[in-house]
């Protein structure tokens, strides 16, 4: 069964083989935005694979048009929605943590 670690909370999680790093995100209550819904029409679930981005599918362009607006973004970084893990794997994924000023925006706008 593959795991997700979520840094820098620090939260391991068991995941299914086809479900996204959101998904897994949201199961276990760790605090990933997405704002659009999963449907790839935002950069708020942006997150950097720091181990078994292997598992995961190439990239799609539109999830790289969508990932050019994150903040922080890095050769490790995908959408958390997007990144469906395919194959038991150990992952340790990082959610950036947003400057405080627009993490207020993003949970103002999400309500
Ligand atoms: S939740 Fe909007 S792109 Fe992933």
């Amino acid at each position: 069964m593959p795991t997700v670690t979520f840094l820098p909370m620090n939260v391991s999680c068991e995941a299914l083989v086809g479900e996204s790093i959101l998904d897994v995100a949201l199961a276990h209550g760790v605090d990933l935005q997405h704002n659009c819904g999963g449907v790839c029409a935002c950069s708020t679930c942006h997150v950097r694979i720091r181990q078994g981005a292997e598992a995961l599918p190439e990239m799609e362009d539109e999830e790289a048009d969508q990932l050019d607006e994150a903040e922080g973004l890095t050769l490790e970084s995908r959408l958390g929605c997007q990144a469906k893990i395919l194959e038991d794997v150990e992952m340790i994924v990082e959610i950036p943590q947003l400057n405080p000023a627009i993490a207020k925006l993003f949970h103002e706008g999400a309500h």
